[in-house]
């Protein structure tokens, strides 16, 4: 049952239209809706359920203008970037033209977005070795390399939470992680402490572009069964 106030719309409708949105509506977000956003976020699952994230949520005009700027100082290694590989083959002329696009106009609209949220985690407190076994004290360089492997895979689930969120609450919003290109900038702007790492920066806000429907690589694809290379039927 859909709560009260909130759109009627089923989990797989969410996940197949949850397009990224990049040009949104500079009309503010009621506080509730960014409160019901963050708690979706918080669902989600991390390793050990160790929970070491935080959620900056910048409504701040000024902070947002120079957060913009950042973003956009960034993207011009992404433009370099992008220019250089093309197109990828899976994607039409069509999808890669607004991928284009939409991509460039939030380049130089971020800062505009109502609500710009940071999630962010902790670095991992690893144990002393000398407080372990001493067979795997020996293999300490591999957890510590294990460890920051492993380390988006703590936030990101609740980055997908978010971006469901808000395709519920009729919101758009973005994963983006071009500023993480100038992070000692975000830090220093918003005084991100040295331990905490920002894993995206999310412009939330009313729509202007529709959601979905999503368009991927067919399953036949990219589904091997039981061993690589082996299709499914
Ligand atoms: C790890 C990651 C980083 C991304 N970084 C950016 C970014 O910096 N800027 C941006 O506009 N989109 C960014 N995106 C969004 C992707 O471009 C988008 O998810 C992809 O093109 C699919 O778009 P669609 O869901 O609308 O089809 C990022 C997505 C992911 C998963």
């Amino acid at each position: 049952m859909p709560e009260p106030g909130l759109p009627d719309i089923g989990l797989f409708e969410a996940i197949y239209s949850a397009r990224s949105i990049r040009r949104l509506k500079p009309d503010p977000v009621p506080e509730e809706l960014i409160t019901r956003i963050l708690d979706a976020a918080i669902r989600a699952p991390s390793g050990g359920n160790a929970q070491s994230w935080a959620f900056i949520v910048v409504r701040d005009p000024d902070l947002r203008r120079q957060l913009g700027i950042i973003y956009r100082k960034a993207s011009d290694i992404a433009e370099a970037v992008y220019a250089a590989r093309g197109r990828p083959p899976h994607l039409t002329e069509r999808q890669y033209a607004r991928l284009m696009a939409t991509g460039k106009y939030l380049w130089d609209h971020m800062g505009e977005a109502p609500v710009l949220i940071l999630p962010c985690s902790y670095r991992p407190a690893l144990p002393r070795p000398e407080a372990l076994p001493l067979h795997i004290a020996a293999e300490w360089e591999g957890e510590v390399a294990y460890a920051e492997r492993i380390r988006g895979a703590s936030i990101y689930p609740a980055v997908q939470n978010m971006l469901l969120a808000c395709r519920a609450l009729g919101l758009g919003t973005v994963i983006t992680t071009n500023h993480v290109r100038c992070e000692d900038e975000v830090k220093a702007l918003l005084g991100i402490p040295d331990e905490v790492s920002t894993w995206a920066l999310m412009p939330v806000g009313w729509p202007i572009d529709k959601f979905g429907p999503l368009t991927r690589r067919p399953l036949n694809e990219v589904i091997h069964a039981d061993h690589w290379g082996a299709a499914l039927n």
